[in-house]
């Protein structure tokens, strides 16, 4: 297994390069079941993520190609509409399969995700709009299997909870229901948009793009023509390296950005002090000359990413006083707070807000990467941490980001990738 290994206490300098948002790919790839012609995608990050979902789809029986940044893939050849559980359970989002599935063949079974590292996860609100889209659902030997031998129809769906892949599931199926199906409390985030305007751009017409009402008018069972597609920046990659150059007080310029995706985070790093350059599609971050305590909450779109949660509490560890930091879509997700104290973080939990004290004196230590996420807070959290910091299970990291530690070391970092 690979591990990664940093030496803290160095400045960084010099220009990262963004790929493209995993989070969007994830259900343009789904997206492709919908399409009666291959689809090309530009601008996919090659991670781990990526794969396990294009695996997906040629178990289903689709052929693709996967080079550089670009995949063509043609789901016109799938025959199956089992999605495995030995593929599922690598990847959650593989349930972005079962709204397409199901409005293209009226048929299909999906294995239960289960939970994760970061909480229970249920896909309750995903199910409980299919069937008001007249699907019938069973759940059985930890399968999904969902039926609509007559197609699905439109219907007006009220999520109790905003879900970003329950709204994107429901986007798709949508699209082939016949009818009007109209989505109240959608899902809002940059990759609902994407997802929304490529089906927009194939002939189907949707309101609301962008809204919290979405109204989808679908062919009623007819494929559609995906044109090509070229994947938005990752906001949550972009963020990551933003807060990078924050906790090393660096000044460090991101290329391939869209800015407007990163109102929230550029707001809070103003609020602690840093500046920033805003150009087209570049951002440079510069030091603070202090860099004060902030208070976060996470919330959905617009609001502060949960993705971002963990980033932020590294570096509210460098902050004047003490920090507080609230999570409120995921009930599990501080995993890497125990790894940050083992470094000499003093962060305490109470229910869902985590208090971090600042001007931390951060030792490098053995740490273990919980998730996705946590695993990059431990990263910038070794970046200034005294001595050698290891992180372990970096396999979670690997679903998300592109050679993290090359375009770290591009950026002068001194970390290493070495195996177990
Ligand atoms: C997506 C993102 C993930 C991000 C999250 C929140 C992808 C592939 N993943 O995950 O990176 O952290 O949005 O921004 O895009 N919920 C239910 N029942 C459901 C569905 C969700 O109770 O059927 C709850 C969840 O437990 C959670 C909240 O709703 O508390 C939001 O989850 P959701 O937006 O669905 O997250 P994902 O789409 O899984």
């Amino acid at each position: 297994m690979d591990y990664l290994e940093i030496e803290g206490g160095n400045r960084l300098s010099g220009t990262v390069t963004i790929d493209g948002a995993k989070n969007a790919a994830l259900p343009l790839i789904a997206a492709t079941i919908l399409s009666d012609k291959p689809v090309t995608i530009d601008n996919l990050p090659r991670v781990n993520d990526i794969f396990t979902m294009l695996k997906l789809l040629g178990n289903l029986g689709a052929t693709y190609t996967f080079e550089e940044n670009r995949a063509t893939i043609d789901a016109t050849t799938i025959d199956n509409t089992t999605a495995i559980y030995d593929i599922v359970r690598k990847m959650r989002a593989s349930i972005l399969t079962l709204g397409p599935l199901l409005a293209r063949f009226g048929i299909c079974k999906v294995s239960l995700p289960g939970g994760c590292a970061i909480g229970q996860r249920p896909i309750d609100l995903h199910l409980k709009a299919l069937e008001m889209m007249g699907a019938e659902i069973e759940i059985k030997e930890g399968y999904v299997i969902a039926t609509a031998p007559e197609g699905l129809k439109g219907a007006t769906i009220v999520f109790d909870k905003i879900t970003v892949t329950g709204t994107e599931n429901i986007v798709m199926a949508a699209a082939l229901a016949e009818g009007e199906t109209r989505i109240i409390n959608a899902a809002k985030e940059p990759e609902v948009v994407q997802l929304c305007e490529i089906l927009r751009d194939a002939g189907i017409e949707i309101e609301g793009i962008g809204s919290d009402e979405l109204v989808i008018h679908g062919t009623g069972g007819g494929l559609i023509d995906i044109r090509h597609i070229t994947v938005i920046p990752d906001r949550i990659e972009a963020g990551t390296y933003l807060c990078a150059g924050a906790i090393t007080n660096s000044t460090i310029t991101l290329e391939h950005v869209n800015h407007a995706h990163l109102v929230s985070i550029i707001l809070k790093l103003q609020e602690m002090g840093y500046d920033f350059e805003i150009e087209k599609e570049r951002i440079t971050i510069k030091p603070a000359s202090r860099i004060k305590s902030i208070r976060i909450s996470t919330t959905e779109y617009p609001g502060f990413p949960t993705d971002m949660q963990a980033q932020f509490m590294a570096l509210a560890l460098i902050a004047e006083g003490t920090s507080t930091i609230e999570e409120r879509l995921f009930e599990n997700r501080f995993m890497h707070v125990s790894e940050l104290n083992r470094m000499g973080a003093d962060i305490t939990l109470n229910n869902h807000t985590a208090t971090v004290e600042g001007e931390a004196d951060l030792n490098g230590a053995d740490v273990m990467a919980t998730d996705l996420r946590a695993s990059s807070a431990l990263v910038l959290a070794g970046l200034i941490a005294k001595g050698t910091t290891t992180v372990h299970r970096i396999y979670h990291l690997d679903r998300g980001y592109v050679k993290l530690e090359e375009k770290l070391q591009k950026l002068g970092a001194k970390i290493r990738r070495l195996k177990e």
